[in-house]
This record gives structure tokens, C-alpha cells and sequence, in this order.
């Protein structure tokens, strides 16, 4: 019964100039493991999902490279859409999918491009996940204790005591923010009553479509009209009309800051979204200046906590910088303070991701 929904339709735009449309973040093998990050997701919830079970919910630019990289997947486990319409519809076209072949289905949803250092662990708590949310209406995702005011991710604020007996980690959410401006941020972290929303869902099939039914029926509603087109020969015809349609939402501010049965599963599993180059930078191995370089011939003076990534043939000296992101891929050239670099996704929509 246990399905996954691995999201890979992203072009992880604040990782430019490595990361671009045509070959984004989750197909790159940026920390060199000989695996990528959506194959590293893919081999992960194996472990608790059959192959036949996964559903990869991308742009229908990366079809090739979906099914290139994870060769087990069959053509129609890889669910393609014609337009970015961020998570919500993604999401809500693969449970559709999956009601059409099993609605007593319990869904993982999960991003394509984490890094989880402690994977016994981590599979400890999804099991502990999807045993909660196959016997509760509730939608649970997965917490992480916060080490810096990030803007980029999710808050998420707790009932204080867990009321769960068997589940002392697993919380009540009272409040989910996302994305929070820097001010906000700094007061969440310091409370010390919030958790970084992971971004990795664990719901029954039920348990979604009556939330997406409750908070986004607009999105609900046009993919409930395919019903019973899934798996037949109308279905592309159908989502490509139905994507032409649809909103453009993500599932944080669509459904999980406003629903009222969410809970969060809390627990350390060296989880890291690096989705920035400053978060490669906090996981990297640093130099005695704390540089973190990789890549290039590299001369460094007077710099220090500064992230360069470059190719392997360039000549590169950096004098007096400090806590920069230096990055060169294809030609592009990056230099961009650590602590401005949430203006990376404006830069990369004013360049046009030209490459
Ligand atoms: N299929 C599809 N279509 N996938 C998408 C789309 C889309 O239009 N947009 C994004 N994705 C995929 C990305 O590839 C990524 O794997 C995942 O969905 C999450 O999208 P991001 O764009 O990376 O979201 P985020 O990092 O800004 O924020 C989310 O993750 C944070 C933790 O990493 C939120 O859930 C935050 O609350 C959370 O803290
Ligand atoms: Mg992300």
C-alpha cells in the first residue's frame, strides 16, 4: 500500500550556474558520490516502497533523463507536465494517479534533492510516519531542528508535549510558515518553538484529496475531472489541458499553512536541503580559512569563508574576499555574497537561464 511521489519538476535556481533548465539540481551528482540526487531519493524510499509503487512527477523536458537515470522506472510510472506549476498541482495529479489504482494507498511525497546522512534512521521515522497517517486523517511531514534564520524553507511551530504515546516525537502543528522574511525567521529560531519543515510528506491517499478538496478545490476539482482518464490514451491530452488550467501553487502555501490536521514527525537524520550554495558551503570539508573549494587551480589571499566551485582547468586567484560564493560552470561566471544569496533565483530569471 505504500506509494511514493518523488518531485522533480524544480530547476533549483538558487544552485545557478550549475544547476540550469536543461540540467537541473536534482540530475546533477554535485557531491561527487557517483550517484545523483534523484537517484540517491529513489534508492532511499526503496526501502520502504516497491519500484512498481513510485511516481516521478516532472517537466516533460526532463522525461529522458528521468528514465536514463532511474532505469527501473516505466514509462508511465513518470508523470510529465507541460507546464511549472510548482508543487500542488504536481502533487495533485500523481494522488489522482494513484486513486485510479489504488485509493487505499498511504503516500510518501518527496523532494528529489536532499541529502540524508543517517538513512537508517530516517527510514525509522517514515515507517513511523506512514503507521501514524495510515490510521489518522492527518498530513505529516517531517520536521528538522533549525540551526540558522533561513529563509528559504518552512516554519514550523508546535503544541508543546507531543500527546502521542507511542510517537514521542511527533507533534500537533500549531502554526506553518512559509518562506518567513529574515526578521521573522531570527524571532522563530530564537523561540526555540519551531522546526524547519523538511519538505518530505507522509499522508493516506484519503487523508490529501479531502485537504486539497477543503483548501485548493479549484487544483482538486480539474484533476478530479480526469478520473477516468488515468491510464488510458486521453491522459496526456487531458493533463496538458488541465495544466493550461491550473494555478500555480506550491503545497506549503496552498495546503499545509492553512490546514488544521497537520503534525510534525521531529527528528535529526542529518537531513540538508542544499538547495543554496551556502548550504553546500555549511556540508563541505574547509580549508584553514574556511573556504571550502572545489575544482580549478585555485590561489587564494587574504580570503576566507568563501565557497568556489570551478572548473578543473581554470587558473583562478581571489585577493581579500570574504564569505563570497565563486562559482564558474559552462562558460558562466557567479560572484555573489554568501548572505545575499536568496537574490540567486532573481538573478538567474533576469539572465533568462540563457543556457
Ligand atoms: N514536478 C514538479 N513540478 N516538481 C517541482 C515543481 C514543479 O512545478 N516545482 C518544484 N518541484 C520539486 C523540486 O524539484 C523539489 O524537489 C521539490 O519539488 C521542492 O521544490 P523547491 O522549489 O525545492 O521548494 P523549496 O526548497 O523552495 O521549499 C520547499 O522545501 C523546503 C525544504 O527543502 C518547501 O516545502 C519548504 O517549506 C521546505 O522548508
Ligand atoms: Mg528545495
Amino acid at each position: 500500500n505504500n506509494f511514493c511521489i518523488i518531485m522533480a519538476g524544480g530547476i533549483g535556481s538558487r544552485f545557478w550556474p550549475m544547476s540550469k533548465s536543461s540540467m537541473p539540481k536534482q540530475f546533477l551528482d554535485i557531491l561527487g558520490t557517483g550517484r545523483t540526487f534523484i537517484q540517491m531519493t529513489y534508492d532511499r524510499f526503496k526501502k520502504v516502497c516497491p519500484p512498481e509503487n513510485f511516481y516521478v512527477v516532472t517537466s516533460v523536458d526532463y522525461k529522458d533523463l528521468v528514465l536514463k537515470q532511474l532505469p527501473e522506472m516505466n514509462e508511465d510510472q513518470v508523470l510529465l507536465e507541460p507546464l511549472r506549476r510548482n508543487t500542488a498541482p504536481c502533487v495533485a495529479y500523481a494522488s489522482y494517479k494513484i486513486k485510479s489504482i489504488n485509493p487505499q494507498a498511504n503516500i510518501i511525497v518527496a523532494p528529489s534533492d536532499h541529502v540524508i546522512l543517517k538513512e537508517d534512521e530516517f527510514i525509522a521515522e517514515i515507517e513511523k510516519g506512514i503507521d501514524f497517517a495510515a490510521n489518522n486523517d492527518v498530513l505529516v511531514t517531517l520536521g528538522i531542528t533549525p540551526s540558522r534564520p533561513e529563509t528559504g524553507y518552512g516554519y514550523i511551530q508546535v503544541e508543546g508535549k507531543s500527546e502521542y504515546k507511542d510517537f514521542d516525537n511527533l507533534f500537533k502543528v500549531k502554526t506553518f510558515t512559509e518562506k518567513p522574511n529574515l526578521e521573522m525567521a531570527e524571532v522563530f529560531v530564537s523561540s526555540g518553538e519551531f522546526f524547519w519543515n523538511s519538505g518530505i510528506f507522509i499522508w493516506s491517499l484519503k487523508s490529501i484529496i479531502s485537504a486539497f478538496d477543503q483548501y485548493l478545490d479549484g487544483v482538486s476539482s480539474l484533476f478530479r475531472k480526469g478520473e477516468k482518464l488515468y491510464g488510458t490514451d486521453d491522459e496526456v491530452h487531458f493533463i496538458n489541458k488541465t495544466y493550461s488550467e491550473c494555478q500555480n501553487i506550491s503545497l506549503d502555501y496552498g495546503i499545509m499553512e492553512k490546514a488544521e490536521n497537520v503534525h510534525v514527525l521531529c527528528a535529526d537524520f542529518g537531513w540538508s536541503d542544499l538547495g543554496t550554495w551556502g548550504s553546500l558551503y555549511e556540508n563541505s570539508s574547509k580549508d584553514e580559512f574556511n573556504n571550502s573549494i572545489k575544482g580549478g587551480d585555485v590561489f587564494t589571499y587574504h580570503t576566507e569563508n568563501c565557497i568556489v566551485n570551478m572548473p578543473q582547468d581554470k587558473l583562478v586567484v581571489l585577493q581579500g574576499l570574504n564569505g563570497y560564493i565563486v562559482v564558474e560552470s559552462d562558460n558562466t561566471l557567479l560572484i555573489c555574497k554568501k548572505e545575499d544569496e536568496q537574490q540567486i533565483r532573481q538573478f538567474v530569471s533576469d539572465v533568462k537561464m540563457v543556457k
